[in-house]
């Protein structure tokens, strides 16, 4: 079948698929009342600040990646507003509690060396000096062959190509004023290691649903309805399973016994990871959590749109001033239409031939 070629612009892509780091800031802050102007102005200015950082060291891949919450969404911007954009709800399960705490704009940002995201973080919080408050600011580390503190190798199902694409990123058939947007939800879990290294290894795998050493999926046969991966495997009214993008980072502080993971999944919608941390929480059937849940727990949990990089180097107007800035907005867009560089993702690996394409067809 052949696809009618698409008249429609397609996004330039924020980074979601950039290959994994060795390094990670996450930085949640709030806009604070009469912060917003100065937001604004950084906003178009993110990605040359990323650009003046990271050419110093380009083989070290430094990006950023920036989310908007939905209260600040309306505070921030005119126009439309992405279709699944709501606060994160909290989750109270029989033994587990999935909270929902403050945070208008995440930043989060890689490289393969801390002193890069250090460095970005830096400026971005220069030019957001008085503005806003930090509510969470963690920085992650590689941890051996990519595992979390529990031991446990941690991304291995993570889609890769054109499925991740596919995955990550809105179409402009879901959401044609955000098509090549992301919905992202972030969580920092403290583990419990004593406890934890108190179990079998055996155990353990029980809880997570894969082999220790080796990362291996126990079949479903082996596998208890209550492991990780059990629970965090989800599928579609067709039975066709539903992925996110995650893009975990181990992190701790020794002098206050924190021995963290920070959970971070990208997702076309935030129904799927949603779906995810109700069975996690709530149970599935209810009342079956998570085992891991037993030694880890969220102590922070919000919700963002990553809006194309389109968006964010050319943003709409303050609300009340939308009118002007969509119809100029719509003239530009007209103008890129013909521009095949307008398609572009340089962090995936993939022949450009992902789910945007097609879903314009
Ligand atoms: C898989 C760790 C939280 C979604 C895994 C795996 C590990 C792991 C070790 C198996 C290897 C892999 O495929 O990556 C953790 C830890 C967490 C955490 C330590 C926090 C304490 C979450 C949350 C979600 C989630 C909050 C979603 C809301 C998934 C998914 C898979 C997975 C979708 C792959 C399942 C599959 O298809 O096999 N996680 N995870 N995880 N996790 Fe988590």
């Amino acid at each position: 079948m052949t696809s009618a070629p698409s008249a429609e612009p397609q996004p330039v892509l924020q980074a979601v698929l950039a290959p994994l780091t060795k390094a990670a800031v996450f930085l949640v802050v709030t806009v604070d009342p009469g912060g917003e102007e100065q937001v604004r102005d950084l906003v178009p200015d993110i990605s040359g600040l990323v650009r003046s950082v990271g050419f110093r060291a380009p083989e070290d891949g430094l990006t950023c990646i920036t989310g908007i919450g939905s209260d600040a969404w309306d505070r921030l911007f005119g126009g439309p507003r992405p279709a699944e954009l709501h606060p994160l709800a909290e989750r109270t399960g029989a033994a587990h509690r999935a909270p929902s705490t403050p945070g208008d704009l995440l930043f989060h940002i890689r490289a393969q060396r801390m002193d890069l995201c250090f460095e970005l973080a830096t400026h971005l919080m220069a030019r957001l000096k008085g503005a806003v408050t930090v509510r969470d600011e963690v920085h992650g580390f590689k941890y051996f062959d990519d595992r979390d503190l529990l031991g446990f190798v941690d991304g291995t199902e993570n889609p890769v190509g054109s499925p991740a694409h596919r995955a990550a990123f809105t179409t402009a058939q879901a959401d044609p004023d955000f098509a090549g947007g992301s919905y992202v939800i972030v969580q920092k879990y403290l583990h419990d290691m004593e406890a934890w290294n108190a179990l079998p290894v055996e155990a353990q795998e029980r809880a997570v649903g894969r082999t220790k050493l080796s990362d291996i999926e126990m079949s479903d046969e082996e596998k208890p309805p209550n492991s990780h991966v059990a629970l965090t495997t989800v599928e579609d009214a067709d039975g066709v399973q539903q992925q996110i993008v995650r893009l975990n980072m181990p992190f701790g502080t020794l002098g206050r016994g924190e021995f963290g993971t920070y959970f971070i999944g990208y997702c076309a919608t935030p129904s799927v990871t949603e779906e995810m941390l109700d069975n996690m929480f709530l149970g599935s059937p209810p009342g079956v959590h998570d085992r891991l849940l037993d030694f880890s727990t969220a102590v922070t949990g919000s919700l963002y749109f990553v809006p194309s990089q389109d968006f964010l180097d050319d943003p709409p107007g303050p609300p009340g001033e939308t009118a002007a800035a969509e119809t100029a907005g719509e003239a530009e867009a007209d103008g890129e239409a013909d521009d095949p560089d307008s398609v572009t993702d340089p962090f995936d690996g993939s022949l450009r031939i992902g789910s945007l394409k097609r879903s314009n067809a």
